[in-house]
């Protein structure tokens, strides 16, 4: 089970805006709504399972928040059960900032935008890393071996909530292999016309040829 995403994120301040613009009818109503929903679903699964990015956000003990991107192979984020997600730590730039943010406060944030499709999840959860020896069991979930990457831990997040983001100011953005996927079709076209083009060329030349002789 998850709670309502408003009942971690609405707070009195919050409430108080939503108030004043007229708002805070229907969020109620979604924070109760919400309230009813269980883990993560076959939605959440599929989509997870197509994602090559995300973005974590922690916090400091300096009070200040803190976002880092996350990539990888697609489905790197793997969906464990309902209420746990984990990825393997890659090693980096060796700041170690979310994984030290973690010792003293384990909560994130984390938002999986498809630009495409113009579609975003939101996630809050607490972390357990894993390291070393106890990592062990983790590892061969969230490994793939054909990534070259040296993972150095493994997050695993307890999903207390999530909320689907609505669709406005995602602008669509393609992947290399996206857009492969969709030039491809194109660039047979263009192969095939080319073909035709020079055949043409080649029988006008040949007629070209007779009226000058
Ligand atoms: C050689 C190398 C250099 C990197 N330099 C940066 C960098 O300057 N800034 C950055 O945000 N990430 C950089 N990265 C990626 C991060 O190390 C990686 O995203 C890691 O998860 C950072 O975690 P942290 O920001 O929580 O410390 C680099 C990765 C490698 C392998």
């Amino acid at each position: 089970m998850t709670k309502s995403f408003g009942s971690l994120v609405f707070t009195p301040a919050v409430k108080a805006l939503q108030e004043r613009y007229g708002s805070r009818r229907q969020y109620a109503r979604l924070e109760q709504l919400g309230e009813m929903r269980g883990g993560l679903g076959p939605d959440e699964r599929e989509y997870l399972g197509e994602r090559d990015t995300f973005y974590m956000a922690s916090l400091g003990e300096s009070g200040w928040p803190y976002v880092q991107h996350r990539g990888g192979p697609k489905g790197f984020l793997k969906v464990i059960d309902d209420t746990t997600l984990a990825f393997a730590d890659f090693r980096g730039n060796k700041q170690y900032i979310s994984t030290g943010n973690l010792l003293t406060d384990n909560r994130v944030a984390l938002i999986v935008v498809d630009y495409p499709r113009q579609l975003r999840l939101k996630l809050l959860g607490r972390v357990e890393i894993f390291e070393g020896e106890k990592a062990n069991d983790w590892l061969p979930k969230v490994r793939d071996p054909k990534y070259r990457a040296v993972t150095e831990r493994v997050y695993v997040i307890r999903i207390e909530a999530f909320d689907w983001n609505c669709q406005q100011h995602i602008i669509p953005r393609y992947t290399e292999e996206e857009i492969r996927d969709v030039l491809e079709p194109i660039e047979k076209q263009m192969e095939e016309l080319q073909k035709a083009n020079e055949e043409l060329r080649r029988k006008l030349s040949r007629l070209d040829g007779k009226e000058t002789s």
